[in-house]
């Protein structure tokens, strides 16, 4: 790329070997997503005064977007341009819905997809089960979901990462069920990106697989990948070691998320 560097990208290491079974039914991820995702690298810099290359804001996105589609990444696949966590304003709206952080996103969140889909590209957004997302900005407990859900629609984002900090094992039960079916309702085909299992230890009998393909196109089963080789390999040793559970997991539309890989070039 142009600045000599991609600093981070998201790819699925989803199995190749599929099995029929039945997946969620909204028609996407009928091969497992590529694209880019913020968190590994950007974290939950906010500090656009004194970092305003690296900070959370709309001209990251921007950046990546114009990277992946003028380097060829488009082409080769990588569509998603995922937003995590630390977008989002402290406070919800007088209607009580989640907006973006207006010094960071000034445009808006809708302006940001539009931008992408001019492009032939895809914008991912973050959400949390629970009473604040992992950075401690507003989360969507069980009485947010439809809201979130349809404001994520109006926005018109193609695809929900929804996290699982700051909630227990009940509420996760309840609310990855509900969020599916609130983005089925919107009637906008969202893929659904599930971190449950990774809060629930990724292995039955915590972990419904069938389930789990039924409500979300994509799983997080494990914790997150850092920046090191060490944690690569722990992640690569866990999904080896648990390969027959997991791979009869996956199929077209419902795929195991190892989380992203560091792509340094
Ligand atoms: C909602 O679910 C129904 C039934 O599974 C499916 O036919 C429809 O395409 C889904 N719509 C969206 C927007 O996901
Ligand atoms: C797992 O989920 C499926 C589909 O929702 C359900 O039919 C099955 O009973 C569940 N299995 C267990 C062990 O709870």
């Amino acid at each position: 790329m142009r600045n000599g560097r991609m600093p981070s990208a998201l790819l699925v290491l989803a199995s190749v070997l599929t099995v029929t079974t039945v997946a969620l039914d909204n028609g996407l991820m009928r091969t497992p997503p590529m694209g880019w995702l913020a968190w590994e690298r950007f974290r939950c810099d906010i500090d656009c005064e004194q970092d305003p290359k690296n900070c959370i804001s709309e001209k990251l996105f921007i950046d990546m977007a114009d990277r992946l589609s003028e380097d060829g990444w488009r082409e080769l696949g990588y569509v998603y341009v995922n937003i995590d966590d630390c977008w989002s304003s402290m406070e919800r709206d007088k209607q009580g819905r989640l907006q973006p952080d207006p010094k960071r996103f000034p445009g808006g969140i809708q302006k940001l997809a539009r931008y992408m889909h001019d492009r032939g590209l895809k914008l991912g957004i973050y959400g949390d089960m629970g009473t604040h997302t992992c950075g401690g900005y507003p989360g969507t407990p069980l009485d947010k979901i439809k809201i979130d859900a349809q404001t994520f629609a109006d926005w018109e984002v193609d695809m929900l990462k929804f996290d699982g900090c700051y909630s227990n094992s009940i509420e996760q039960a309840q609310g990855y069920p509900l969020m599916s079916k609130a983005l089925n309702a919107t009637g906008r085909p969202i893929g659904y990106s599930c971190s449950w299992p990774a809060y629930q230890g990724g292995l039955p009998p915590k972990v419904n697989y069938t389930q789990l393909g039924e409500i979300c196109n994509l799983w997080r089963n494990y914790g997150d990948i850092q920046d090191s080789w060490d944690s690569v390999m722990s992640i690569v040793d866990w999904f080896f070691e648990n390969q027959d559970v997991l791979t009869p997991a996956a199929g077209p539309g419902r795929w195991n998320d190892p989380d992203m890989v560091i792509i340094i070039i």
